[in-house]
């Protein structure tokens, strides 16, 4: 295998091919790495999300939201401050686990943050946080940097109201 770094060409030779495909073009990576050997950064104060971020390509990137201790400072408030991502899209998977900061959010639901729409918190997460050691949550964020469109598929499961549930 051929490998080029800082423009230097090396060499490696495996005792069986690497990848189990019979062909590529070039344009995937056959890498599997697992999100429950994903490890993000905590701290005593929250974290900005690129503690979060697994993959980045030059559109896009992918975080994941992990089992993890919460900030530990005394005064800490684990809930995320809200923002306004003016730069990306955000799509939110939520895998497993209780989401804190978001109150009808179960398994399985995909949330859209269109770039430059605050958000954050909903009513009640910022107190409910409070003195919460860690989380056991799962969830996969994509951000990209164009903006997405809506397919009729995604229309047809949209839940109207998602825009209102920040109000009490
Ligand atoms: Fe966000």
């Amino acid at each position: 295998m051929k490998i080029k770094k800082e423009n230097v060409m090396h060499e490696l030779t495996y005792a069986s091919h690497p990848f189990d495909v019979i062909g590529w073009d070039g344009f995937n990576f056959p890498y599997a790495f697992s999100i429950h050997d994903f490890e993000p950064i905590t701290g005593r104060v929250h974290q900005p999300p690129p503690v979060h971020q697994t993959f980045e390509a030059h559109n896009f990137v992918i975080c994941s939201f992990c089992p993890r201790l919460y900030d530990y400072h005394p005064k800490s408030i684990p809930a995320p401050y809200n923002h306004s991502n003016i730069d990306s899209d955000e799509v939110l998977y939520y895998v497993d686990g209780d989401f804190m900061s978001r109150n009808h959010v179960e398994k399985g639901y995909i949330s859209l943050h269109p770039g430059g729409i605050p958000h954050g918190p909903h009513p009640g997460a910022y107190e409910r946080s409070i003195g919460q050691k860690e989380t056991a949550e799962l969830a996969v964020m994509v951000d990209t940097f164009r903006p997405l469109k809506l397919t009729q598929a995604a229309l047809d499961i949209a839940d109207g109201n998602y825009h209102t549930s920040w109000l009490e």
